[in-house]
Parts: C-alpha cells; structure tokens; sequence
C-alpha cells in the first residue's frame, strides 16, 4: 500500500520509518535539509532506533520501501492513507494551538490525493477534526493520537502502549478505515508484542477505535495527567525542602503503595519538553465554560514551581558579590537533542530579570550567547567562571564540582 507522510520529526519519522517495513512509503518534509539527510541515511534527530533502521536498510539486513521527498505530487498522488504529521505550536496571543501547518499539509494532500484516507498525528484541540472535516466538506478525516517520548519515538511505535484511532463512529468507513490504519501500525510493531499480556489480563496491543472528539481528548487528558505527576512530586518537593526534609525518604514511602508506583517520581524544575506545557494549557482552553479547578492548577503549579526554584539559586548566591550563575544545559532531559520549552529556560529567564548575571553551558549550540547570556562550550571553562552551577538533570561530567551544583534531580534519572 501507498501510504505518505507530512513531517519527518520525531513523530512523523517513527511512524513512517515504522511502516515502511511493509509498505511504499513517501515522507514528505520542507525543510531540504532534513530531506537530504534522510536520503543518505542519517537520521536527522537523535534516537538510536532510528538511526539502527536507516543502517540496516542501507545494509540490507531490514529492507525498507522509504523515500524521503520535497515533492508534494511524489509524496501524495496514489497514497492511500496520508498521515499528517507537522508541528501544532501553542499560540500564546489566541490561547490556543496553531494549526495552520496541519491544515497546509491537508491542502497540498488533496491537490494530489482526494480519495485518500487523511490520519492527523499531529496533536490537535479537542473537537479540530470535526469541525474540519465540517469546514472543509470533508469526512476522509481520521485522528490518531501519538504516544512516543522523544528520543525513543521509533522504540516507542515498535513497542506501543496502545493504538487509538479516531473516526465518527456513525460513519462505517471511516470507522473501517481506522481498523485498517491500527492494523497497519500493529503489522510494523515488533512481533513479540503480540504476545504481551496487559495489565487487564488481555494480550497483544490494545486497539481503540473511538469517537474522532474522544480520541483527541485521550490525548489531551493523557498529557495533562502526565504534567499532574510531575507537578505533584515538585511541589512535593517544594515543601520539603521549605521545612527542611529528606524530599527522597518522603517520595519513597508515599510510592511504595502500589496505587501510586515508584516511576515518574524524580523532581526535576517543572515539566517541559515540546508537549506537556503546550498540550495543558490547551486542555485548559478548550475546558472554556466547563467547570474545572485542577487543570489550571497544574498549570499554574508549573509557573509557581519555576519562581520556587529561582529564588533558591538566588538565595544560594546571596552573600556573593556579582554572583555568576552557570546553567548547565539547556535541554530537558540528559538525553535529548532539543530544548524544546525546557524548564531551565523558564528557571534562567526568572534569575535574569533580578538582574543576576548567567552563563551557558550547552555543547550543541553554536552562538556566542543565548539570548543574552555568554554560551560556553569549554566544561572546564565554565566550571571555573560559574559561583553556582545549577542542573535540571545530573551528570556524571559534574562529580568534581559537586558541592556547588543545584539539583532537584535526587533519583538520578529522567
Ligand atoms: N515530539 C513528541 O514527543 C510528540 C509526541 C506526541 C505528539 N507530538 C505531536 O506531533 C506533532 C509533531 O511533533 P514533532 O515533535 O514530530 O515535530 P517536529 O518539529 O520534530 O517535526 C515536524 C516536521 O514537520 C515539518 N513540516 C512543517 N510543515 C510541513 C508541511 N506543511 N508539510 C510537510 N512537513 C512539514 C517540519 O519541517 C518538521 O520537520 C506535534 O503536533 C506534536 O505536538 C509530538
């Protein structure tokens, strides 16, 4: 089968690369860039799986049927399924997701392809789809929520936690056509997870093939429980640190009960990453006059957790003259390749609006400054320069400097 891809991020490379195992597959992309790296096998984002599938078809040992594409007409004429894939940035004027990049690769798709069953992957407020498939006179429109974590997207869709697929559930073919998409992903999902037994006793990959409104809200709402536990355990931590106990001892006991599990427990300066701080605050948007406490204050919690944790470093500097603050790393996680509305951007822009002076250390990036402060790509060098160094995640390059690192990240993981 045919099938085309808009966007080849994080999202829209694992899933292409995932069905190109058993399908023709045309990843459409405009940046030449990225098209350009792909077409001599090098993935253009960090993820080791990705990379591993690019080399193996070079090699032959995982033939894939995968081309990468500039050209619209090459990408979409003849495709079956068009799996949109873009960036939905959150808009901060209209308090809402700009989707204007999904709604451009949904034009261009049926300049080529009218007939084609159109997947958005791209994560979208709840309700877009109807009212575009209403909009654009259009009901080839399915939704298909994406799970992956960056930096192990293909690992992710090899292994997934469940697939959703959205379609009205009055429209026989579209709900036929979503059976057909969920089959196509488990067809390129590693066999073994067949096998698996879930936690409910069934075995294989759950398959949900729901309301198109529902299956939006799934991910919505599956994002902002996520961002819920991370707030939680930080603003756990806030208060312990505020009277002055062991944050770790407190998180152990409380996880031990099986309810609550001991993941996803690390503090860390607030939640971020591409996803959970846009996708929140758009659930909190499309909550518009529905009654709700919790969402806003996780979003809210985020913001407060960020001011805690500025004023903290600045109080850790207050008895020196001209305190240099050095940020190490911008990213989110130790290993990402992006930094994507990361928390210690949050954290730096707060320390230098008291007019604290901030140094950066972060090797992936190649300008003199970060918007403003001094980027420094010599770890010696700025172990030297920095009073206080402050981390969102430990690394092991900081052991010499130990005493003068500010951490929260107490479990040593992501
Ligand atoms: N990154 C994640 O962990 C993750 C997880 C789940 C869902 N999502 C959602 O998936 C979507 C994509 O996220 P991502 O991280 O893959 O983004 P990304 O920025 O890594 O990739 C998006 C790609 O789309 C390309 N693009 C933009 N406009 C295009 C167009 N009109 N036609 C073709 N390509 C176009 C960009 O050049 C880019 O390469 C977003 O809505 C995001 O919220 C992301």
């Amino acid at each position: 089968m045919k099938i085309a891809v808009a966007g080849t991020g994080y999202v829209g490379l694992s899933v292409a690369l995932l069905l190109a195992q058993h399908n023709e597959v045309h990843a459409l992309d405009i940046v030449p860039e990225k098209v350009s790296m792909l077409g001599k096998a090098i993935s253009p984002i960090v993820d080791k799986e990705i990379s591993d599938f690019l080399q193996a078809n070079v090699s032959g040992d995982r033939p894939l049927n995968f081309q990468p594409t500039l050209d619209p007409a090459q990408a979409y004429t003849g495709a079956e399924y068009a799996i949109i894939a873009t960036p939905t940035n959150y808009d901060p004027k209209k308090n809402y997701f700009d989707t204007s990049s999904v709604e451009a690769a949904i034009e261009a798709v049926r300049r080529y392809a009218p007939e084609a069953w159109i997947v958005i992957k791209s994560t979208i407020p709840v309700g877009y789809t109807q009212q575009l498939q209403e909009r654009l006179r259009d009901s080839r429109i399915l939704f298909s929520p994406e799970f992956l974590r960056e930096g192990h997207a293909l690992f992710d869709n090899l292994h997934p936690s469940r697939i959703v697929v959205g379609a009205p559930q009055d429209d026989e073919q579209a709900v036929a056509a979503a059976h057909t998409f969920a089959e196509l992903l488990v067809q390129g999902a590693d066999p073994q997870e067949m096998r698996r037994v879930n936690p409910d006793g069934t075995t294989g990959i759950p398959e949900l093939v729901v309301g198109l409104t529902e299956a939006e809200a799934i991910k919505l709402f599956a994002n902002t429980y996520l961002a819920l536990r991370v707030a939680y355990f930080n603003e756990l931590d806030t208060y312990a640190e505020s009277r002055c106990l062991d944050t770790q001892s407190i998180i152990n006991g409380v996880c031990l009960d099986p309810r609550i599990r001991s993941d996803y427990n690390n503090p860390s300066f607030g939640y971020g990453g591409y996803c959970l701080p846009k996708d929140t605050k758009q659930l909190l948007a499309n909550y518009d006059k529905v009654p709700q406490n919790l969402i806003g204050a996780i979003v809210e919690a985020n913001r407060t957790r960020k001011d805690f944790i500025a004023d903290e470093i600045i109080d850790r500097v207050a008895d020196i003259k001209n305190p240099v603050i050095g940020i190490y790393r911008l990213t989110m996680k130790s290993g990402s390749d992006n930094f994507r509305q990361s928390a210690i951007q949050g954290v730096m822009k707060r320390i230098k609006a008291k007019g604290l002076t901030v140094i950066v250390y972060e090797p992936t990036l190649n300008t003199p400054d970060f918007f403003g402060s001094k980027v420094i790509r010599d770890l010696t060098q700025f172990k030297r320069e920095s009073d206080i160094v402050v981390a969102n995640r430990w690394n092991d390059d900081l052991g010499d400097i130990s005493g003068k690192v500010f951490t929260r990240d107490l479990f040593r993981c992501d």
